[in-house]
Formats: C-alpha cells, sequence, structure tokens
C-alpha cells in the first residue's frame, strides 16, 4: 500500500496501524512510541500553544470522584450542548493540529473505524508533585465517549503512573515516554497515582463518533458534590 507521507512524521503502515488496532481491541489500551502521531515540532508547537491558555485547578471529577490536578480547557463539552472550543486563539488552532489529516487517518486505523471520529473535549493537565487523578471513568463526563488519547508532554517526573482496572481484580500500569500516545477506551476505570517529584503534563482527548449536544444526564444525587 503506498501512501505518501509527510517526512517527519513517520505515520505507519496499515500493517502497524493494525497490529495496534488488534491490541486496544483485545487489551482495552494501546501506547504508540513516540515520534509516530506526533512528531518533536507537533510537541513543541503544542506546548508553545498552551502557554497562552489560562489554568484551572480542579478538584472534583465529573463523577464527583477526587482529583488534584490543574486544567487548560482547549475543547469543552458541556452536558445539553455541543462540544466547542475554548475562547482564544490558541485552542482553535491546538485542535487543528490533532485533526490534521495524516493524524485523523491514523488514529482512525487504530481506533478501527470506517468513519471520522470527532474530538469531543481536548484539555492539558498539569500535575506538580502531590497531583493526582481519582479512580474514574471517562464514560461519567459523555456517555459518548469512546477513547481517550493522552499525548505525554513531560520528561523528568517520577509517580504519575496510568493505572488501568479491566475488571474487578486485575490492573495495568503504563508509564509512557515522553512524546508517546496512550489510547483507552473509556470504558475502562482508570487512576492516575500521585505524582513524587518533577511535573506530570499530558494533552488528553476524547473521540467519539456522535457529535451533537452531549448527552449526559446530571443527577441530582451527584450534583454540588
Ligand atoms: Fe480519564
Amino acid at each position: 500500500m503506498a501512501r505518501v507521507m509527510n517526512h517527519k512524521s513517520r505515520l505507519l503502515s496499515e500493517e502497524a496501524l493494525t497490529k495496534y488496532r488488534i491490541e486496544l481491541l483485545v487489551k482495552g489500551t494501546v501506547v504508540i512510541g513516540p515520534q509516530i502521531l506526533f512528531t518533536q515540532d507537533d510537541l513543541a508547537k503544542i506546548d508553545q500553544l498552551q502557554a497562552e491558555i489560562p489554568e484551572e485547578e480542579v478538584r472534583v471529577g465529573d463523577a464527583g470522584d477526587s482529583h488534584n490536578v490543574f486544567v487548560k480547557r482547549v475543547r469543552v463539552d458541556p452536558p445539553g450542548r455541543a462540544p466547542s472550543d475554548a475562547s482564544g486563539a490558541a485552542p482553535g488552532q491546538i485542535m487543528e493540529l490533532l485533526e490534521r489529516k495524516d493524524r485523523s487517518f491514523a488514529l482512525r486505523k487504530i481506533l478501527g473505524a470506517t468513519s471520522d471520529y470527532m474530538i469531543r473535549r481536548c484539555q492539558m493537565h498539569r500535575m506538580p508533585p502531590g497531583s493526582f487523578v481519582g479512580i474514574h471513568l471517562d464514560a461519567a463526563s459523555d456517555p459518548d465517549f469512546e477513547y481517550a488519547v493522552i499525548v505525554q508532554l513531560a520528561r523528568d517526573f517520577e509517580g504519575g503512573g496510568f493505572v488501568v482496572y479491566p475488571n474487578g481484580y486485575e490492573y495495568q500500569v503504563f508509564r509512557p515516554p515522553f512524546g508517546a500516545v496512550l489510547i483507552t477506551t473509556c470504558k475502562l476505570r482508570h487512576e492516575v497515582k500521585p505524582v513524587l517529584s518533577g511535573e506530570r503534563r499530558s494533552l488528553v482527548y476524547f473521540c467519539s463518533k456522535r457529535s451533537g449536544a452531549n448527552r449526559r444526564i446530571i443527577e441530582s444525587s451527584t450534583a454540588g458534590v
């Protein structure tokens, strides 16, 4: 299969993409190595753009779970409304970079779809020492989230392992290196263990085949928690 590819990126052959697809399908989580979905240039550009976005501290997740993480909103997906880019120029430019054709093509192959996925939500996470993200289900934020894509933007930190719980008694720990991309199904519970030293930074986005309003219903029992 001959495809003309950007010489700077090493977007994979159909065969290699299929291998990742199978791993994602079987295990629910896969790590794509550095320099494959994002080049060094892409990562530098994301870093430069995200610097312009204001940051907020988040301590409670959408399902009332406990967090301690600094978040910059790139695209938001509020319940009852369609996704929209956060205000300012940088969010739109980051989305443009994420949604570039070659990257969407490769991602679609890994996610195993014939039609396009849309990015419903996107944000930057900064986790200094002591930060963590408690056990949660991404689908609690939007029932139509299918896959979370997490781009590692930091080099030097300890702790901060990404732990996935495929069922009640097993767990898998992931520590993807700088520039690697972790993809996980939004149907599995997971958490980010406390960061011990350095700073963990990542760009996280959630893919869905469904556009339109977020169908999440806020239950009165969890409101305000
Ligand atoms: Fe998550």
